[in-house]
């Protein structure tokens, strides 16, 4: 037997067998894809085999080209019998390892709170619904008419000066009251009525403990055919009386407003230095909790109402306030701040 034929078919042999012992040692798909790259690729030991064909004889050259096919074939069963085990073993090993365990407690999402704010809204609402009073709002944004004129305050009126607006356009303001929301209901509505108006209001005006320039009210408005000042005081009064408890000190101040006529000023003692004045109260010993009044007869005119026939008290009280000497709480920017070690206290 010529001496190359049989040097062929030897390392033929001992490629394969080293080829085969290689595909069954692999631990992993990767290690698998490099093995077959040098046991079956073109410069696998199996294909080199295949340089001796020139020198051997037709006979040879068939036998050797059949022995390195079926080495090859053999060989790719291996490989694909093993990457399928391997595949399926690496499988296996990921599922395990992204395994979720569904009965695991969950993890703690931390309750939200209500604002104190909007505690104290609700609550003076929910006074106001229990005395039969209606709920309603009007827009942020507002008809210059509504904000001042309808109100009794025409331009240069001294009262619009007092009240640092925020202009939108030619004709519109942010509100600098929830008082244009009286105009709204009672053009929408005829009398005997009872509203409360609650939004936020908004003033070009500098900020301090008691002031903000974005702040809420509270508008209430009673209009009957015997409306009183004494049902005015009455009202507030038990407001105060409700939300505060008992034995609060409140007062009424002779004040002055455009669309009401006699008006007054609602006052709570300080709650933060009972009377004696601090930087709450601006050195008051009382804070100031909203302006009231017997709805001015033009006001009634200019919604279409007869002021010989109905009469009405209106009132618009701000909740930050109210929160404020309910609470003790000395600074009105901490509303604003959105802390929740603050919030959280007065849930
Ligand atoms: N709109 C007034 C203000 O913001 C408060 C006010 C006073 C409202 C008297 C009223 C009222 O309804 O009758 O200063």
């Amino acid at each position: 037997m010529n001496e190359e034929f049989k040097g062929a078919l030897d390392r033929l042999e001992a490629a394969r067998a080293e080829g085969l012992d290689a595909v069954a040692a692999t631990l992993s798909t990767a290690e698998l894809e490099n093995v077959r790259v040098q046991y079956t690729g073109k410069k696998s030991n199996v294909s080199q085999v295949t340089q001796v064909m020139g020198r051997l004889d037709a006979d040879e050259r068939k036998q050797l080209g059949a022995a390195v096919n079926a080495a090859k074939t053999e060989l790719e069963t291996a490989l694909s019998k093993r990457q399928t085990e391997l595949g399926r073993r690496e499988q296996e090993q990921r599922f395990e390892h992204e395994r979720v365990d569904v009965t695991l407690p969950g993890m703690p999402y931390p309750d939200g709170y209500r604002h104190p704010l909007l505690l104290s809204v609700r609550e003076i609402l929910g006074i106001l619904g229990r005395m039969g009073y209606d709920v309603f709002e009007g827009p942020d944004v507002e008809w210059e008419r509504y904000n001042f004129d309808l109100l009794n305050t025409p331009k240069h009126h001294p009262a619009r000066d007092v009240q640092d607006t925020f202009w939108v356009g030619d004709e519109m303001v942010l509100r600098t009251q929830t008082s244009p929301a009286q105009i709204r209901y009672m053009k929408a509505h005829q009398p005997p009525i009872r509203a409360a108006m609650p939004g936020f209001c908004y003033r070009n005006e500098a900020e301090d403990a008691s002031h903000a320039d974005r702040f809420y009210q509270i508008e209430g408005l009673a209009v009957d055919t015997d409306i009183r000042l004494t049902d005015l005081k009455g009202t507030l009064t038990e407001i105060c009386r409700v939300y505060f408890g008992e034995g609060r000190r409140v007062r009424f101040r002779p004040h002055y407003f455009p669309f009401t006529e006699p008006s007054a000023e609602l006052d709570i003692e300080c709650s933060v230095c009972h009377g004696t004045g601090c930087r709450s109260c601006g050195g008051e010993g009382w804070l100031e909790l909203g302006g009231s009044g017997m709805v001015h007869p033009n006001v009634l005119r200019a919604v279409g109402y007869d002021p010989e026939k109905v009469s009405g008290f209106a009132f618009g009280i701000g909740p930050d306030r109210y929160t404020m000497m309910k609470y003790g709480i000395t600074d009105l920017r901490l509303f604003r701040e959105d802390d929740l070690r603050f919030i959280a206290q007065f849930n």
